[in-house]
Parts: structure tokens; C-alpha cells; sequence
């Protein structure tokens, strides 16, 4: 099948990759001709594993091309995915603005029947606007042309994207033609031979369900995180809670581990814009109110264990920081309480050394040349000669650390874990003093 992806980002680039890999003819399209350089070089742009290897085979294979070329993407593909960002507005609704530029590209330039896949996490009634958006560029060419509009919201994981798409849990298709639901079906069977994945449902119901499943997860992370807090407070472990209630099956093991706060580019946004949808239709939704403050006050709470043990003047003191990326097999930084920690023990007079195994780069971005920040090559540099280790990601090479080499290397012997890496007892022996999160 002839498929374009608009939008090479994490969504575009990993749907492009993975459909190109099962023998579709995919051609990417991005305004960014930085990405596209990179890409047509064989060089990826982001941190996403196994990802260099599919694109690498399936252009090799010519099966995947790169382009800024609106034109030649819009003529390519009968179906044509919308895969760009839908960052938040000031007010915490979705920005469509890039959404919609797509959708007009379409609009523009298509000559026979197009089947246009929102896979963009957008908000309810967005289908509608890039149908009108469509029609308008058709009424303005003067011309008639078939074409239908479905919301296939995107479910991949960051840091293990491709093993998402290839094995989805459910392919969700909001559609109302019975062309285009045929397409998507013959599209997505590759997927889903073990098993129907496929859920089709009308188009609103497939918009909201994407926001529903972020809303849901994000709830429980909060769930927990203020639980962990009250935790503290009355001396019992979090940990051992988390075991017992998610033994019970409606409860489930999944999504329940408190920590430092989620970020990342989906979440905080999702939460965001749903907020914003509900109020809009006068159905505010209270409990997603709750899990966006409840979030906000939990990036801060690695800094108030600082400052709890070290006081409110932080000058002359210096902080090692493991992780810098939201969650770990990933570069991505966005909103991720890595910034909001850095920003605190740097406002308040503190120098910082951070290690990230794959976010260096972005942090260079993100932060810029910011006076007091410092980066260092592996994880036991940036601990050498540190007050404290502070513990924001969980990479999997922070697991085992050599908890002696660490209390050798610390100028105070402090480890602040936020995400509850180690049993407290095995840090202790070495001789370490170890606080984490709602643990006795
Ligand atoms: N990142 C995730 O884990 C994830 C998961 C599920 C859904 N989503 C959703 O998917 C969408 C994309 O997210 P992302 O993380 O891939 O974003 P991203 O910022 O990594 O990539 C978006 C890309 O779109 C390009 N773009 C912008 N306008 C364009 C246009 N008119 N034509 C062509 N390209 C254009 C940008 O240059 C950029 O390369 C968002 O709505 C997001 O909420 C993301």
C-alpha cells in the first residue's frame, strides 16, 4: 500500500518505519529540513531503540523515502497519516495549527480519493476540522475530489516504540467510511495475526478514548505519589502497599510505582487539553484537576528533600544527578522533572554534575550554557566529590551500582532516590544514607 507520514517525529518516523518494514511504500514528509537531511543520510534524529535498524533495512529496501517535498507526499500515499505535534496552547488546549497546515497541504494538492488518518493525539470535533479544512482547499481549487477522514490515535511507548507498533495492544480506528475502514483493516491486519486488535468505533469516540487512556494512566502515577507522601507521614512503605493492592486483578501491578513526578511529551499535555475540553462543555473533570496539581507539587519534592536535609541555602554545595530524560530508553526531555529539579538546586546557589546515558545532547539544548550545570561522561564522574546523588531516572544502568565505590567517591555520603531504585537496606550497609520516596 502507498502510505505518506506527515511529521518524522517519534510517532511519524516509528509508524513510517514499522509500515515500510511489513512492505508498504511509505514516504515522510517534514517542514524540518534538518530532520530530513539527517534521515535521507541514514542518520536518526532521536534516541529510540531498535528504531535506526528498521529505517536503515527499509530504506535499503527503497520501501522508505524522506521528503519536504508537500507535493510529492501528498500525491504518494492513498493514505496519508497526520503525525505532527499537537504542543499545548497558553491555555492548555491542544495547538492544532500544525494539525490543520496538513491537513490544507492535502487539500492543496490531491487529485484522486485520500484517506487522511489523524494519528496526532487530538481533541474531540478535531476530524471535523480537518474535513472542513480539506474542503475549503478543494471549494478554493474549484474542484471535487473523494476523500474521508479517520482518528487512529497512536499508543507507542517512548523507549520501546517499535516494539509498540509492531505488537500493538489495540489499534483503535475511529472511522465512518466503509472505504476507508477497509483500507485501515488491510493496512493494520499485518499487525495482529495472533489476534483482532483492531477496535472500530465512530470518530469522536476514537479521539476521546487516546486522551482517556494518558488521563487514566496519569492518574494512577498521581494516586500513588500522594499516597507515597502520606506514607512518610505515618511510617508505613509504599512499596509494600503498591504489592498489596496490586495483587488484586481490578487493580492490576501496572502504572503504580510513585516517584519524582511523570513528565515526558505526552501526559502533561493530554491532561492539559482534556482539562480544557471538559470545561469547554461545562463538565469539568475535578478528579484531572487533582492529578495535574498533585503532579506539579511531586517534580518538586526531590528539591524539598534537599532542602529538608541540607537547608533552604544551597550555595557551596554540589549535586550529582542521575538522569535527565523523562523516563528511561528515551532522549526526550520534555516536561521532564529533571528540568524542574536543576532549575531549584540552581536557584538556589547549588553547582550540579548530570549524567544521562542518552540525553546529554538534548540537556545541551534544554539547558543551554547554564552557569553552576556541568555534565559528566558516566554516572561514578558525576558523583566524585558531590554532597549528594539525586536519582531522577531510572536507567537500567543505575540499578546495580557499587554502593561502596559510591560512598568512596561522595563527598557526603547522601543518595536521594526518586524512583525508589534499591531496597533501602543495600545502599544503608555501605554506609550510605538513602532517602526515597514514601519508604520507611
Ligand atoms: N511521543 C510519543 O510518545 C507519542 C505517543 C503517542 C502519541 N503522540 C502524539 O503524536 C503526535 C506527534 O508527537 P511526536 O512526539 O512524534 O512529535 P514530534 O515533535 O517529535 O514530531 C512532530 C514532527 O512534525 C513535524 N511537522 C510539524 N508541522 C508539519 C507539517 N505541516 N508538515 C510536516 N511535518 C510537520 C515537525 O517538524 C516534527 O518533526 C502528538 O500529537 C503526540 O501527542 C506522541
Amino acid at each position: 500500500m502507498k502510505v505518506t507520514v506527515i511529521g518524522t517525529g517519534y510517532v511519524g518516523l516509528v509508524s513510517g518505519a514499522c509500515l515500510a518494514e511489513m512492505g508498504n511504500d511509505v514516504l515522510c514528509m517534514d517542514v524540518d529540513p534538518r530532520k530530513i537531511e539527517l534521515l535521507s543520510k541514514g542518520e536518526i534524529p532521536i534516541y529510540e531503540p531498535g528504531l535506526k535498524e528498521v529505517v536503515r533495512r527499509n530504506v535499503a529496501a527503497k520501501r522508505m523515502k524522506f521528503t519536504l517535498d508537500v507535493e510529492r507526499a501528498v500525491d504518494h500515499g492513498t493514505i496519508q497519516f497526520i503525525a505532527v505535534g499537537t504542543p499545548p496552547d497558553e491555555d492548555g488546549s491542544a495547538d492544532l495549527q500544525y494539525v490543520l497546515a496538513a491537513a490544507r497541504n492535502v487539500g492543496r494538492h490531491m487529485t484522486d480519493y485520500k484517506v487522511v488518518v489523524d494519528k496526532s493525539t487530538v481533541p474531540v470535533g478535531t476530524a471535523d476540522l480537518v474535513r472542513e479544512a480539506i474542503a475549503a482547499e478543494l471549494k478554493a481549487r474549484g474542484v471535487e475530489v473523494p476523500y474521508a477522514v479517520v482518528s487512529n490515535p497512536e499508543f507507542l511507548k517512548e523507549g520501546a516504540a517499535v516494539e509498540d507498533f509492531m505488537r500493538p495492544d489495540r489499534i483503535i480506528v475511529g472511522a465512518d467510511d466503509e472505504q476507508a475502514v477497509f483500507l485501515m483493516k488491510a493496512l493494520y491486519s499485518p499487525f495482529q495475526r495472533n489476534h483482532e486488535r483492531l477496535v472500530l468505533m465512530d470518530v469522536r469516540s476514537a479521539e476521546l478514548t487516546k486522551y482517556a487512556a494518558n488521563a487514566m494512566l496519569a492518574t494512577r502515577i498521581s494516586f500513588m505519589n500522594e499516597l507515597a507522601l502520606l506514607a512518610e507521614k505515618v511510617g508505613a512503605d509504599i512499596e509494600l502497599v503498591r504489592q498489596g493492592i496490586g495483587s488484586d486483578p481490578r487493580i492490576g501491578y501496572h502504572f503504580l510505582y510513585s516517584g519524582a513526578g511523570y513528565g515526558g511529551s505526552c501526559f502533561p499535555k493530554d491532561v492539559k487539553a482534556l482539562i480544557r475540553t471538559a470545561s469547554d462543555h461545562g463538565r469539568p473533570l475535578h478528579v484531572l484537576r487533582a492529578v495535574e496539581a498533585a503532579n506539579d507539587a511531586q517534580k518538586r519534592v526531590l528539591v524539598e528533600k534537599v532542602v529538608a536535609r541540607f537547608g533552604e541555602d544551597l550555595s557551596g554545595l554540589r549535586f550529582a544527578l542521575w538522569g535527565l530524560a523523562f523516563k528511561p530508553n528515551t532522549d526526550d526531555m520534555r516536561e521532564a522533572p529533571s528540568r524542574v529539579v536543576v532549575d531549584a538546586l540552581l536557584a538556589r546557589g547549588a553547582t550540579v554534575c548530570a549524567y544521562d546515558p542518552a540525553a546529554m545532547h538534548e540537556a545541551l539544548r534544554v539547558f543551554g550554557d547554564r552557569p553552576g550545570l556541568g555534565y559528566a561522561d558516566g554516572p561514578m564522574e558525576a558523583v566524585e566529590g558531590a554532597d549528594a546523588l539525586l536519582i531522577v531516572t531510572e536507567w537500567k544502568e543505575f540499578r546495580s551500582p557499587d554502593f561502596d565505590a559510591l560512598k568512596a567517591a561522595l563527598r557526603q555520603p547522601v543518595v536521594i532516590d526518586g524512583r525508589n531504585m534499591y531496597p533501602p537496606e543495600l545502599p544503608r550497609a555501605s554506609g550510605l544514607e538513602y532517602l526515597s520516596i514514601g519508604r520507611r
